[in-house]
């Protein structure tokens, strides 16, 4: 059991769970890391005594880091048109803009196929885009040779590449894309979700999400969100995606500690 402080009656917003534990409420140093990587579970209410009970999941320290495929797709399935440009995705974004900023919070890696990275640069992105230190990784068979300032260059095959990370304890990765590189994931074997924000707009034609070749890859539906513009989100898991490493440490389970019996009063 950790104390805290205020009573709190109200379960935790997902935007709460996300950023960790609301101010106000004070944790315990540890518990307020767990809660800042979305590891707790909140128990409600909190009892009257004004502690707060926390179910501490058997959480692997050293984070198994997931690849994760997040991209906005057309209804009809293309993640730009033919000629890469993706006019259909300028529209005003929900409050909120779909969760990007937790997402964002909760990767530390992108991994870029070559034609997106090229693009991203020609509309002046730069490595520092989303306001954190971030590794950019970019893939090319050989075409690149540099790349700008904050990216790194893929120095192993894409598989190699994409293991090592996943040895290296971290944050999740973002597969920005595009179906090439998406692809490319799949037929590795290194792909663990795939979150899906489907515009409600057909564009007719252009690139498909992933790039064209005869696959198998079943899909577990693990979440569906429908924004108030339209757009759903569709998060499926990639069954059989690659094991995760054993984990290195492990918190345990903590179970809260017996109430001491009241004596009774003897006569
Ligand atoms: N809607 C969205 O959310 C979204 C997100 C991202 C991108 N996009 C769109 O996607 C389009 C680009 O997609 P794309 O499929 O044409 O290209 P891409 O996937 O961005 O890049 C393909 C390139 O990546 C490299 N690559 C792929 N597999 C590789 C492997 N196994 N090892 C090493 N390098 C590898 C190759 O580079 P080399 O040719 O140099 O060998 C390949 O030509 C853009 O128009 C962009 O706007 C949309």
């Amino acid at each position: 059991m950790i104390r805290c402080g205020p009573r709190r009656t109200t379960p935790p917003s997902p935007h709460e769970r996300a950023s960790g534990p609301q101010r106000g409420l004070r944790l315990a140093r540890p518990a307020c890391r767990l809660a800042a990587r979305g590891r707790l579970e909140w128990t409600q209410p909190l009892p009257a005594t004004q502690t707060l009970r926390l179910t501490i999941r058997e959480v692997p320290l050293s984070h198994t880091r997931r690849i994760i495929v997040h991209v906005a797709t057309s209804a009809d399935g293309y993640i730009a048109r033919k000629d890469g440009s993706f006019d259909w995705l300028e529209r005003p974004r929900p409050r909120g803009n779909y969760g990007m900023a937790a997402f964002v919070r909760s990767i530390d890696t992108i991994l870029w196929g070559r034609k997106t990275y090229e693009l991203a640069l020609a509309f002046g992105d730069k490595a520092s885009a989303f306001g954190k230190p971030m590794r950019n990784c970019v893939f090319s068979r050989g075409l690149l040779r540099s790349v700008a300032p904050g990216f790194e260059l893929a120095g192993l095959p894409l598989g190699e590449f994409v293991r090592e990370l996943r040895a290296v304890p971290g944050r999740d990765v973002w597969v920005m894309g595009g179906a090439g590189l998406i692809g490319s994931l799949l037929d590795e074997g290194e792909v663990d979700d795939l979150v899906l924000h489907v515009i409600p707009t057909l564009i007719g034609e252009g690139i498909p999400l992933v790039a064209p070749r005869h696959r198998l890859v079943p899909l577990e539906l693990k979440a569906i969100r429908r924004f108030p513009d339209g757009v759903v989100r569709i998060h499926y898991a990639v069954k059989g995606a690659a094991a995760p490493r054993p984990a290195t440490r492990t918190t345990t389970r903590r179970t809260p500690r017996k109430r001491r019996r009241r004596p009774t009063p003897s006569r």
